[in-house]
């Protein structure tokens, strides 16, 4: 089979592979479309440690079933399905209290790291587990079933801070996690949805996708913009969706008394916290990492329009235009959202 092979940082081809065989558990899937995660391509460089050649990445992945191991009942040839990012392993702890993304032996697919290594969906086959895989709803595009995974992030994100409906919510970061996330608190019930960004062509989107209103700026100016909101005496909800230091102060400082802040950027490993501030205000800091069992809610969302995922893609491309995606994605090129690789033999 065809697949796009890391063969070391910054390298990456087309290469012939052999096919992958399901083991007893697992399905093997033909890929229809697979999406290029930032994550991705923060791996291709060697930068996150997470991508140790020779890999094929690719985890936000959608196509049809072409095999089934000796075990698996709830899936046959021809299903279109869609899988969850996270290989969790079911029994420990945390997979039984339904936590699968804390899950003490997780995976990842298409990843390689120190721990594990595990073949992703950048090919014509890719094998998963069963209990990771999901039916696709008759309705649903393979490329909007590409974007799950993110849309699965934004909703975990929005299901941990605990909104039950009229709060208004500012997130910080119009990208491709930020632009879902704002979906997903509209969706969730928040009466106002404010967006932040220093992009103000993101910003055009996160209007377009339903933001109150948008601020173009950052640091002290997005405090200071967001002090100035009519009627706000703080926000009842921020989410981080960038991941600095002066994102995640100003989100501390935007949300108002005994509010909460939900961390879902995670670009710098560290970043001050002002203490006091969070303790005498009584302000909760709550991460939310990955997604657990929101798949079939997104997959709803998505069907009855309530998520828009199709302003979120740039392109949808043959696999073999993969190499020079990543590299337009390394350089960062501007106005480039969500990348969409179509392995099938015959895919423009
Ligand atoms: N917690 C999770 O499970 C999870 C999952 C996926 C991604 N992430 C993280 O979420 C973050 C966002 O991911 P993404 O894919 O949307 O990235 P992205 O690059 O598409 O978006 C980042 C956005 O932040 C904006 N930005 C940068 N600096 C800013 C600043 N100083 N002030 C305001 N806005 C600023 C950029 O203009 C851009 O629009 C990243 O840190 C990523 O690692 C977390
Ligand atoms: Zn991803
Ligand atoms: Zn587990």
């Amino acid at each position: 089979m065809k697949a796009l092979l890391l063969s070391e940082y910054k390298r990456l081809a087309v290469a012939d592979m052999p096919e992958p065989v399901p083991g007893p558990g697992d399905v093997l899937v033909q890929v229809a479309a697979c999406g290029i995660c930032g994550s991705d391509v923060h791996g291709y460089d060697g930068s996150s440690g997470r991508r140790i050649p020779p890999v094929v990445m690719g985890h936000e992945a959608a196509g049809v079933v072409a095999g089934v191991g000796s075990d698996v009942r709830g899936f046959a040839k021809g299903d279109r399905v869609t899988f969850d990012s996270t290989v969790y392993c079911g029994v420990c702890d945390f997979c039984r209290r339904g936590e699968m993304n804390l899950c003490d032996n997780r995976q990842v697919v298409g990843v390689s790291c120190n721990e594990f290594r595990r073949a992703g969906a950048f090919a014509e086959y890719v094998t998963v587990p069963e209990r990771i895989v999901y039916a696709l709803p008759p309705g649903l595009k393979f490329a909007e079933a590409a974007m799950l995974e993110a849309v699965s992030v934004a909703l975990h994100a929005v299901a941990v801070s605990e909104v039950s409906g009229g709060e208004t919510a500012l997130v910080i970061g119009a990208g491709m996690i930020g632009l879902l996330v704002l979906q997903a608190a509209r969706a969730a019930g928040c009466s106002r949805v404010f967006v932040a960004d220093i992009d103000a062509t993101r910003l055009k989107l996160a209007k377009n996708l339903g933001a109150d209103e948008t601020v173009l700026a950052s640091g002290e100016d997005l405090i200071r913009e967001v002090s100035r909101l009519p009627g706000e005496r703080g926000m009842d909800l921020v989410l981080e969706a960038v991941g600095r230091d002066e994102t995640v102060n100003a989100a501390i400082d935007c949300v108002r008394k005994g509010g909460t802040v939900t961390l879902v950027g995670n670009i710098a490993p560290k970043v001050s916290l002002p203490l006091q501030k969070v303790v005498t205000r009584q302000i909760r800091l709550q991460g939310s990492c990955a997604s657990a069992g929101e798949y079939p809610q997104a997959m709803e969302l998505i069907s009855n329009g309530k998520i828009k995922v199709e302003p979120l893609i740039t392109a949808v491309a043959p696999l073999s235009d993969g190499p020079e995606w990543f590299a337009r994605l390394y350089a960062r090129e501007p106005n480039l959202m969500k990348i969409v690789l179509d392995p099938r033999e015959g895919a423009k």
